[in-house]
């Protein structure tokens, strides 16, 4: 009996334990959000499950989206290359399914080729299909968005479908596969322009009051609008103050989300052999953010939580990191090799970001960020690119004689109303700058962060800084062409890309 006993003992520790996958991956992205939790030092909302992952984890504070754009930022996520190179140059959604090339090989294709289980619950917003293959999905494609993306208890109760799915899928307990699980929250993504009656941020739906439904697992907390963070790339005005308490109810249903989707993780035994990040796509919709370069568009918050490295669990980073290197780390922590193959037919496809992993061991010294945006909407054709290096950010506005883009959702906003009213009739707008200056730029930004952390001086005409933009723009030049940038002769001159690929100049006075 005892040697029964101490074999089933032996069993459940070690058969188990080997058969168990050893490594998989939870990746968390919220949609549109920005620094708004006590874990990036803002008090007000509350965030405490946010604030717990933060303790097991390493935080980015300078962690940069290269596209602020949600199908382009995700098509990057998800591929490791720039928008312009994965060829997802704006919105998928509607008629104007932007996609990516169909011979990109995404982490989510990669990954199933090395047989680890993917699975996706939320936001989607990527195709073609066969780009982004995923053995289990719920998405937007399928279902309701507010379901799969806001109802953070079907989010629930699909998190733990995926989990029992990974068990029955191998069929023997013993032999489970990793698994890759995305979960792609649509919260807190306004919603003033799709579903106006849950309000602006759709900080109503599900809030148990009459006509909202209920979410049985979320506790709605409310804010007032005096109590509020405005960033200061936000107008201080009542509108805009309402506009945040209601982005600050939604920013804590998705706390509240990630809290449930880690217990369930916990609970089904994964806690100590996944590694878990959580960032979002793009800065957050007010204005100077959304859609922008400027760091209020391009910076996010980061965490990376491994249970194979604690050394700096709690730790914060200052390494400059981008979305680009989730999927080098995704596969470094699955020791899988990146493909040589081409996209354009010529040269192989290089990873231009790097894995993380060591960053959760001793500090790096990464210093540069790079940004690539060329359209949000299909009408937004405004393509722009960055190169953040140390203190210094240079953005090339290459159709900087066209009004900077608005999109649908961002003009409703309370926010932008009460700009464009204020603007109209002429008074104080409790903003940074002229809606003119925001839509009128110069081809060339350079913003010196230490000394002007709102990006408010354009040093590019500066003779004291003509070292530092020429060497800012040689870089960012070569990251181009390395990127296979088609943008890369813009607005100047031709990109003549046969035979030896140059720039053919156009005299057009620019
Ligand atoms: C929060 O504030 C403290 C004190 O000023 C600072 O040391 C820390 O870096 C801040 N944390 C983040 C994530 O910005
Ligand atoms: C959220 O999902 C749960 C579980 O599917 C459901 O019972 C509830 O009615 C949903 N709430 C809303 C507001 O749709
Ligand atoms: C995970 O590791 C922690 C700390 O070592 C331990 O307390 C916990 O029981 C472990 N969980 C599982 C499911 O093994
Ligand atoms: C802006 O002005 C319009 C027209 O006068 C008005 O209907 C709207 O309520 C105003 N919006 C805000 C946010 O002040």
């Amino acid at each position: 009996m005892l040697g029964l006993f101490a074999w089933r003992l032996f069993c459940v520790l070690v058969c188990c334990g080997v058969g168990h996958s050893e490594r998989n991956v939870l990746l968390i992205i919220a949609d549109d959000a920005g620094f708004e939790t006590d874990v990036y030092n803002n008090t007000v909302v509350q965030t405490p499950h946010l604030r717990a992952l933060s303790q097991r984890s390493l935080i980015f504070k300078n962690a940069f989206t290269t596209v602020s754009s949600c199908s382009p930022s995700r098509s990057t996520i998800l591929t490791g290359l720039p928008q312009h190179q994965n060829g997802m140059y704006g919105l998928h959604q509607g008629v104007h399914h932007f996609n990516s090339f169909d011979g990109v090989r995404s982490l989510p294709l990669l990954l199933k080729e090395a047989n680890i289980l993917t699975g996706i619950v939320g936001k989607k917003h990527v195709g073609p299909g066969p780009v982004y293959p995923f053995d289990f999905a719920y998405t937007e494609e399928t279902n309701s968005v507010l379901q799969v993306g806001r109802n953070i208890t079907k989010i629930k109760l699909l998190v733990r479908k995926f989990f029992q799915s990974q068990r029955e899928r191998s069929g023997e307990e013993i032999e489970e596969r990793p698994f890759f699980l995305y979960v792609a929250f649509h919260d807190p993504h306004r919603c003033g322009h799709s579903q106006p009656q849950y309000g602006a941020f759709c900080e109503k739906f599900g809030n148990g009051e009459s006509g909202m439904g209920r979410i049985p697992d979320w506790e709605p907390k409310y804010y007032s609008p005096d109590q509020v963070k405005v960033p200061d790339f936000i107008p201080d005005t009542p509108a805009a103050r309402a506009d945040i308490a209601a982005q600050y109810t939604t920013v804590s249903r998705l706390d509240q989300g990630i809290g449930l989707v880690l217990q369930e993780l916990r609970d089904a035994g994964f806690e100590n052999d996944t590694l878990v990040i959580y960032s979002s796509d793009n800065g957050i919709p007010f204005p100077n953010g959304r859609t922008n370069l400027y760091g209020s568009g391009v910076m996010e918050p980061m965490l990376i939580s491994s249970p194979e490295h604690r050394q700096r669990q709690g730790q914060i980073s200052q390494a400059y990191v981008s979305l680009l290197d989730i999927t080098p780390t995704i596969l470094d922590w699955f020791s899988l090799p990146y493909p040589s193959y081409s996209i354009s037919g010529g040269h192989p496809v290089q990873l231009t970001g790097r894995s993380l992993l060591p960053a959760l061991i001793s500090e790096p010294s990464w210093v540069a960020v790079y940004a690539s945006q060329s359209l949000h909407e299909v009408t937004m054709y405004y393509p722009m690119r960055s190169v953040h290096q140390g203190p210094y950010r240079l953005l090339h506005n290459m159709h900087y004689r066209m009004p900077f883009p608005i999109d649908q959702d961002f003009y409703v906003s309370p926010t932008f109303q009460d700009l464009l009213n204020r603007t109209r009739t002429g008074q104080p707008t409790g903003w940074f700058k002229t809606l003119n200056e925001y839509y009128y730029r110069a081809r060339w930004e350079l913003f010196d962060t230490r000394s002007d952390p709102t990006e408010r001086r354009n040093l590019a005409g500066d003779p004291a800084y003509a070292q530092v933009l020429e060497s800012l723009r040689a870089q960012l030049l070569k990251w181009q062409w390395r990127t296979e940038d088609p943008w890369v002769c813009e607005p100047d001159a031709v990109l003549e890309a046969k035979l030896e690929p140059q720039c053919r100049p156009l005299y057009n006075g620019l």
